[in-house]
């Protein structure tokens, strides 16, 4: 991975996301709850500050979950959301690197990569895939968010503008990966 694109961003993209997970976080509970696998951890890849590793474990209290994060200062933000939670804390171990080398379990319950396949290119996106599809229990699945052929709904979210230190901030949903053809949404 090159230069971190949220080296300046990061302090404003977990309110920035609020909206999104507010929207989709209960489809995400009601996909983990039917998950058959119950063996090795949830993975949630590009986890960010960690609304993500939240939801999965709200949805399945006594699963391992291992999030992958590249991003040092959106790391930061990750690690201060499960030093305020101990129970959270216990069950999600975090590891600073990258979807295409990250060390992933041999077996893995589901794999989350939420507003993250944006930042791979095609290529990467197949080796991704491929590696996931190796480690997932037959019959278990991923679940993303890509960017609809036609942008109805936006992956069913509005756009962020919280108040950040009194004050207004926009997500601009730009794409991360120029030679990504299909960026996910988000903030
Ligand atoms: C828009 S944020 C979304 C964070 C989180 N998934 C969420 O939805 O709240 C995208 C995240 O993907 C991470 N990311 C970017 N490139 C990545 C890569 N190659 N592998 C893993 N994560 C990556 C970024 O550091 C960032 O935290």
């Amino acid at each position: 991975m090159g230069a971190d694109p949220y080296a300046s961003s990061a302090p404003y993209i977990d309110p920035l996301i609020a909206g999104f997970w507010y929207g989709i976080a209960p489809a995400l509970v009601d996909e983990l709850r039917t998950l058959r696998a119950d063996i090795g951890p949830v993975v949630d890849i590009g986890a960010g500050s960690g609304r993500g590793v939240r939801v999965i474990h709200d949805a399945l209290p006594d699963a391992p979950v291992l999030a992958v994060e590249p991003s040092v200062p959106m790391r930061a933000a990750l690690l201060a959301r499960l030093a305020d939670d101990p129970l959270l804390g216990d069950r999600v171990t975090v590891t600073a690197s990258d979807a295409l080398d990250c060390p992933l379990p041999d077996r893995m319950r589901a794999a989350v990569c939420m507003n993250m396949l944006g930042h791979l290119a095609p290529d990467e996106r197949r080796s991704f895939w491929r590696r996931l599809a190796r480690r997932l229990a037959p019959g278990e699945r991923s679940s993303s968010t890509t960017r609809p052929r036609r942008p109805r709904a936006r992956c069913g979210s509005p756009r962020g503008r919280p108040s950040v230190s009194g004050r207004r901030s926009t997500g601009a949903g730009r794409r991360p990966n120029p030679r990504a053809s299909g960026a996910s949404c988000g903030a």
